[in-house]
């Protein structure tokens, strides 16, 4: 799907429920109009996820989803070969050969498409026009992401026993870190780099309307403005989005139409999540809804 503009952009995720402000818009509109990579880089909860997932549903691509974490390596990440398939294939090759196995064309049918485990990177090389999302880059080892230089710079992958696989069509590649670690300069050098900021009052108000169903217009302002006074507080860990629709949520299971001290005294615990943020937060529970 072509997409004409930035704001055609913002107002296709609009249509799946991602609110884009021009930044984001531009940045995805840029990605895709010059066909690289995104790199996007925020606080948790900053919408760096979703930015992929309402990307492959506003244009309707097939979403592929790398998870990183710690020691993920080639076999998890692109291809494994099917190991115990390759052996019982070899058995039944031997039955059927009375014992005349040309060992030769026994290997090469080995390896061959319909014993290669197909792992989200080499699905996306192959199922391109999709959204690949490569998800919290930064908990992934310097090795791998060198390992994904060439991927990103070719649209292809070679596999030793079996040959090159390259894209059709590359796919949309987003990446995402939450800065646990600064990720290598070759990698960002090859992307379109977009740094995520906690949405403004408005759009975040806009957000929970949209997320939490049946919630007011005067209780979303009062949870996004707490939630937007709690980030200025420098605590251990500043709620995100994703914790501003938990408090909503809260609020609204419990039948609350109003915000007040006492209630959110009560429910803190859907938006902090370490007993010093609470501690000073109930201390200042006056100033955070004045
Ligand atoms: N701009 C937005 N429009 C709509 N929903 C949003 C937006 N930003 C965040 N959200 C919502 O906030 C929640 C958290 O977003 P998401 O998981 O994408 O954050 P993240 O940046 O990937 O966080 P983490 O770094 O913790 O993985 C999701 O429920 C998402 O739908
Ligand atoms: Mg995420």
């Amino acid at each position: 799907m072509t997409v004409a503009s930035p704001e055609k952009l913002a107002e296709a995720l609009d249509s799946v429920g991602y609110l884009a402000d021009d930044g984001i818009a531009t940045a995805g509109f840029l990605a895709l109009r010059l066909g690289r990579p995104l790199f996007c880089e925020g606080e948790p909860g900053t919408g760096k996820t979703s930015l992929a997932l309402g990307l492959a549903e506003a244009l309707d691509m097939p979403l592929i989803r790398l998870q990183c974490h710690e020691g993920i390596d080639a076999a998890q990440a692109l291809y494994e070969w099917d190991f115990p398939r390759q052996l019982l294939h070899l058995r039944a090759l031997e039955a059927s050969g009375n014992g005349h196995l040309d060992v030769e064309t026994a290997e090469q049918s080995l390896y061959t498409e319909r014993f290669l485990l197909s792992r989200p990177l080499l699905k996306a090389l192959q199922t391109a026009p999709c959204v690949l999302l490569i998800d919290e880059i930064d908990r992934a080892d310097d090795e791998f992401e060198a390992f994904l230089l060439q991927l990103l710079d070719e649209n292809a992958v070679t596999i030793p026993e079996f040959g090159e696989v390259r894209a059709e069509h590359p796919p949309l590649v987003v990446l995402t870190s939450n800065r646990t670690r600064e990720v290598h300069d070759a990698l960002k050098r090859r992307c379109l780099y977009h740094w995520l900021e906690h949405p403004g009052l408005g759009r975040e108000i806009e957000i929970l309307r949209r997320k939490v169903p049946h919630l007011g217009e005067a209780l979303a302002t009062q949870v996004a403005t707490a939630v937007h006074r709690l980030r200025e507080m420098e605590l251990l860990k500043p709620p995100g989005v994703a914790e501003s629709i938990d408090w909503a949520q809260a609020l609204l299971a419990l039948g609350k139409s109003e915000l007040d001290a006492a209630v959110a005294a009560r429910t803190l615990g859907s938006v902090l999540k370490y007993s010093e943020d609470l501690d000073r937060v109930r201390a200042k529970l006056d100033k955070l809804l004045a």
